[in-house]
């Protein structure tokens, strides 16, 4: 696991702060304004550098060389337009610059936060630095390491206490992101079902319930989903059952995760020139669930929270499931698999079936499900799916503060009928070839037996190539931050 650097506060004096580089923040045009002038003159730093391309815009940074004072150097950050200064733009330009000192300083302040001291913006900046300190390199002999380990926030002396309290929370958010960003880039070979597990007990608190049902309890209980899209592949299949319980809750919520730890399509299988190495990711939902509860008893968050964690992997192996089997899956719903390639909605049909008979106050389910929802809406967004203009203003408004993108697309009931089957309660697949991600939605409606429901498809978010402010390459740990804020009422 990573080690996040360490966050502070001061009030001292910039003279007074030994640390290796210090973040100056820009806005978009003020390097040829007073603004720059005015931010190199407070760092003591005279010349205004003219022949630079610099132009404060978001992310973009400028290095100088600060002789004769205790910093080594000063990082001018981007910060964009003022005039559309959000706390995602702080997320961002701070994800920026500290990735790009993150391997050469071992400590840093920035004045930051003096750009916009509210306690939002500075916990969103923090949320930005500390994810841009974060990469996935437990495999690799780095010569160039990640050295950083102290973030220093210069703030006003008034602000002082509520900076604590809102750097004490971005980094429990930050780092159940990192948890979730791990195991979606954790290699496919070293992290089947069973693997994590393993994972998951090392990483979850004590004070969290955890049950984890086999195989053969899988049978015992009807769990025929999970148990048909394991059939092609050596590893069995897991349910990590988690329950995280407050004292005198004020809700009762469930949250299902998709992780199938590896996505060949099974004997539906996906084109080999398709890039399939994502497909390390299809657990992705069910990371961000795990890494929820990782940071739950944490933030003493007052809901009491269910977890079904669907796990297993899709293989085209010599017992796999065929084009036209029928399967029972929990609750007795029969489904005729038209594309074993659609597996995600069987194992989620186990665990959201099970998850409503608990009877929640809501469910939400989060899932690398469709490769349509990154074609109709780009891959930077969630879409989401919810039969509860409740439920999903709330959600809405917890992605915007956390600057995880979410749009909201449609289950239209006119299309159902294109799940009908010939020969079972219903097809997995879908006839019509439209509207891919609605499908989806549409087919995991039927077993939430009409609880509040929202339904969140990462395919696209879930995974980026190249690292991209403050979200690095390959697992983003999206989603976390959404759903902590989502529970936590001082967030609402
Ligand atoms: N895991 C994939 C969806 C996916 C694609 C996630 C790209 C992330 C990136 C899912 O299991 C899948 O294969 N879905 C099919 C569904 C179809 C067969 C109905 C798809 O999207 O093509
Ligand atoms: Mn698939
Ligand atoms: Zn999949």
């Amino acid at each position: 696991m990573a080690n996040l650097p360490s966050l502070h506060v001061t009030t001292d004096a910039l003279s007074e702060l030994d640390v290796d580089a210090l973040l100056v923040p820009v806005f978009r045009g003020a390097i040829e304004g007073p603004g720059t002038e005015t931010a190199l003159r407070a760092v003591g730093l005279s010349d205004v550098p003219r022949d630079t391309s610099f132009r404060g815009k978001v992310g973009e940074l400028l290095h100088l060389a600060a002789p004769g004072q205790p910093w080594g150097r000063v990082t001018l950050v981007g910060l964009g337009r003022l005039d559309t200064l959000s706390d995602e733009q702080l997320r961002r330009a701070m994800g920026s610059a500290i990735r790009a000192v993150a391997t050469d300083a071992r400590t840093i302040a920035t004045t930051l936060a003096q750009t916009n001291p509210s306690g939002e913006a500075l916990r969103a900046a923090a949320e930005g630095a500390l994810l841009g300190a974060y990469r996935y390199d437990a495999h690799r002999t780095d010569p160039r390491p990640i050295r950083l380990t102290d973030i220093t926030f210069v703030v006003p002396s008034a602000a002082v206490a509520g900076a604590r309290e809102q750097l004490a929370r971005a980094r429990i958010h930050a780092r159940a992101q990192t948890v979730a960003a791990d195991l979606v880039s954790t290699p496919p070979n070293l992290l089947g079902p069973v693997e994590v597990v393993a994972t998951a007990r090392e990483l979850l608190p004590d004070d969290i319930e955890v049950d984890v049902w086999d195989e053969d309890r899988l049978a015992e209980e009807g769990c025929g989903g999970l148990l048909a899209v394991a059939c092609g592949s050596a590893r069995p299949p897991r349910l990590l059952r988690l329950l995280y319980r407050p004292p005198d809750p004020v809700a009762r919520v469930s949250i299902v995760g998709k992780g199938i730890t590896f996505d060949t399509g099974g004997i539906s299988l996906k084109r080999p020139s398709s890039a399939m190495n994502e497909m390390k990711g299809d657990m992705g939902g069910a990371a961000v669930v795990i890494a929820l509860f990782t940071a739950l008893a944490e933030l003493q968050i007052p809901v009491e929270v269910h977890g079904e964690v669907c796990l297993a992997e899709n293989m085209p192996g010599a017992d796999a499931q065929r084009p036209s089997d029928v399967i029972t899956v929990r609750g007795g719903t029969t489904v005729e698999v038209m594309n074993t390639d659609a597996e995600g909605r069987l194992v989620l049909a186990d665990g959201l079936a099970l998850a409503a008979e608990e009877a929640p106050d809501a469910i939400v389910d989060i899932a690398t499900l469709t490769g349509a929802a990154p074609r109709a809406i780009g891959k930077r967004a969630t879409a989401i799916f919810s039969n509860d203009d409740d439920l999903l203003r709330q959600l809405l408004a917890a992605s915007h503060s956390a600057g995880e993108p979410m749009w909201h697309l449609p289950l239209w009931d006119d299309l159902r009928e294109n799940l009908d089957s010939d020969v079972a309660d219903i097809e997995n697949l879908g006839r019509g070839d439209e509207a891919g991600a609605t499908m989806g939605g549409l087919f995991l409606r039927e077993f939430i037996d009409g609880l509040p429901w929202a339904h969140l498809d990462i395919a696209g978010p879930f995974w980026q190539d190249t690292a991209r402010y403050h979200l690095p390459c390959h697992g983003t740990g999206v989603g976390v931050r959404t759903l902590l804020r989502w529970l936590d009422p001082r967030d609402g």
